[in-house]
């Protein structure tokens, strides 16, 4: 089986260039799709502790069978866990419930700004990686604020950030901010949850011209921007589509096409969202 192309994000520690999202699937289904979805080649498998499946994506990982070294696992530090040892005792609880011995990528879920508790997060999360229990630590839907007072207050930089990132939302501010930073962009709901992107007219005409279906042609163009999608899908037809990416090309006006269909988020605004 061929390894999936990476990126370097710390000594050792390479992130997969795509990987599967495990939200909102739960239970056998859950198990089911991880499974699959390492049988055909997957490496990176995104969960948090907030989606309740990280026992259900254990079971799928184990059942795999893949050496550890070629699986790649990210959870997330859910908002009632904020704190220093909140977040140790969180930690353990999802490297438990994972049935692993070391995670590879470990995210603050959201920054909950009026909770204000990111920071000691962030110390708790340096102290886990130092004591190799995890190899790389990262944040999810900070904004540029947000992530410079971490850099600001411990002297360390995430790894990753993982945001809400699709044509209908760029994020090319961001972006730009994280390429500055040597931060690498994760990007959520790469399909936009599918349904209304994968119909427009630019996508589908994409499609056609290198013989693909719609979803490739909108993953690629992740793919050509240097961020990692990681589209959840329980079908494992769509699984496989969604790894391959790696033989076709868009040229600049089909980017710039996708681009264009910038037009907002769909999900929460890290300055307000809340969640527990
Ligand atoms: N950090 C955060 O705050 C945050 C927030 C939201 C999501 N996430 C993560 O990001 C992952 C992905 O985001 P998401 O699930 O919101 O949205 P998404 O991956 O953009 O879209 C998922 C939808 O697309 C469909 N789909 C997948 N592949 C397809 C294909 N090749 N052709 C047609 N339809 C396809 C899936 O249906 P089928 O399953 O039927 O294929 C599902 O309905 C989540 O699972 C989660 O791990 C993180």
């Amino acid at each position: 089986m061929g390894r999936v192309p990476g990126y370097a994000i710390g000594a050792d520690v390479e992130l997969p260039a795509v990987g599967l999202g495990t939200y909102p699937m739960r239970d056998e289904q859950a198990t089911t799709a991880v499974r699959d979805a390492l049988g055909l080649g997957y490496q990176l498998i995104d969960t948090a502790a907030a989606y309740g499946n990280e026992e259900a994506v254990g079971r799928g990982i184990a059942a795999a069978g893949r050496a550890r070294a070629d699986v790649f696992v990210t959870t997330k530090l859910r908002g009632r866990d904020h704190g220093y040892q909140q977040t140790l005792a969180a930690f353990e609880a999802s490297r438990l419930a994972l049935g692993l011995d070391f995670l590879d990528l470990y995210l603050i879920h959201w920054p909950l700004p009026r909770i204000d508790r990111y920071v000691q997060s962030w110390r708790a999360m340096v102290t886990l990686r130092s004591d190799g229990l995890v190899r790389s630590i990262g944040v999810s839907n900070f904004t540029v604020a947000q992530l410079d007072r971490l850099i600001e207050e411990t002297g360390e930089t995430p790894a990753v950030n993982q945001i809400e990132l699709h044509p209908y939302f760029p994020q090319e501010q961001l972006r730009a901010a994280h390429a500055v930073r040597g931060i690498r962009t994760e990007s959520w709901s790469p399909l936009a949850r599918s349904a209304a992107l994968l119909r427009e007219p630019v996508v589908v005409a994409a499609a056609r011209r290198h013989g693909v279906e719609p979803a490739q042609v909108v993953l690629r163009w992740h793919v050509q921007l240097g961020t990692v999608p990681i589209p959840k899908s329980s079908s494992p037809q769509r699984q496989a589509a969604n790894l391959d990416l790696f033989g076709f090309e868009l040229d600049r006006a089909e980017m710039a096409a996708l681009s264009g269909l910038a037009r907002g988020r769909q999900g929460g605004d890290p300055d307000v969202h809340e969640e527990f």
